[in-house]
């Protein structure tokens, strides 16, 4: 097998509804499991020194569901933040959000900001959660920001795409790999700029059953894919020139 260079894997954390449903649970139930299995997936990455790890956990359009699923979920991340931050900064992850993070109430957003603040000189796994994310309102957020940066509009030149992504939220190294569970072969909004050049895996098992094991096979497609970002050799790096 092949040792291709792995450090971003991102994930649509999808199937938590179906997992409970299946037990006759209420869905909360299975929302609940999910947590168990970041807790699990993102330990496995910090050993594997996986440099970074982004995953979806509530996109923009998530506010559709019914009112007392979204407050349920919201809840749910306060708690769940407050109880996992400690562990987190004990083994040196570095937290950070990203989304339209100011729909949240004041006291989830100061969990967040807390989080972040406490994690931020770690040096080990980047993790990633986009809440109230949407690769489109990532883009748009970019422009709107980019157009009310002074320094930039003040230079008056043409963007470029490193320009460009310094205004996204989440900048550096695109995912290597995108895994999403469940079934839906779909991005779900999930950062389309990011992922232009990602391999996608794409597996029907549910999130609260995704194990180490099921990273395994998943890392061990990934191993077997042949990256060429267009070019007629392979490579692991994304040759910039495809965006000018
Ligand atoms: C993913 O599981 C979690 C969130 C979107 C918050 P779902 O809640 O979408 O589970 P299914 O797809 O209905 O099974
Ligand atoms: C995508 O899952 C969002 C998250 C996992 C947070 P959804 O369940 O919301 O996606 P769709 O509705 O099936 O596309
Ligand atoms: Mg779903």
């Amino acid at each position: 097998m092949s040792n291709k260079i792995i450090s971003h894997i991102s994930v649509i954390m999808d199937g938590n509804g179906r997992w409970a449903t299946q037990r006759n649970m209420p869905r909360a139930y299975g929302h609940k499991e999910g947590v168990k299995t970041i807790n699990k997936i993102v330990s496995v990455c910090s050993l594997r020194q996986i440099s970074q790890l982004s995953l979806f956990a509530f996109s923009s359009e998530n506010w559709n569901r019914p009112e007392y699923e979204v407050q349920f979920l919201l809840k749910l991340f306060e708690d769940s933040i407050t109880k996992y931050v400690d562990d987190l900064h004990l083994n040196n992850v570095r937290i950070k959000f990203i989304g339209n993070l100011k729909s949240f109430s004041s006291k989830l957003l100061k969990t967040i900001s807390q989080a972040e603040n406490l994690t931020r000189d770690n040096t080990g796994l980047k993790l990633n959660f986009a809440m109230n994310y949407g690769g489109q309102w990532d883009i748009i957020n970019a422009v709107n920001s980019m157009l009310n940066d002074i320094n930039f509009v003040s230079k008056n030149k043409k963007i470029s795409a490193v320009d460009f992504e310094k205004y996204l939220s989440l900048q550096g190294a695109s995912p290597d790999l995108l895994i999403r569970t469940a079934g839906e072969q779909r991005l779900s909004n999930f950062m389309l700029w990011q992922h232009a050049y990602t391999e996608l895996y794409f597996t029907d098992c549910l999130w609260p059953d995704f194990n180490e094991k099921e990273l395994d096979v998943a890392i061990e497609h990934y191993q077997k894919r042949t990256r060429r970002f267009g070019s007629l050799k392979s490579s692991n790096h994304i040759v910039k020139k495809y965006v000018k």
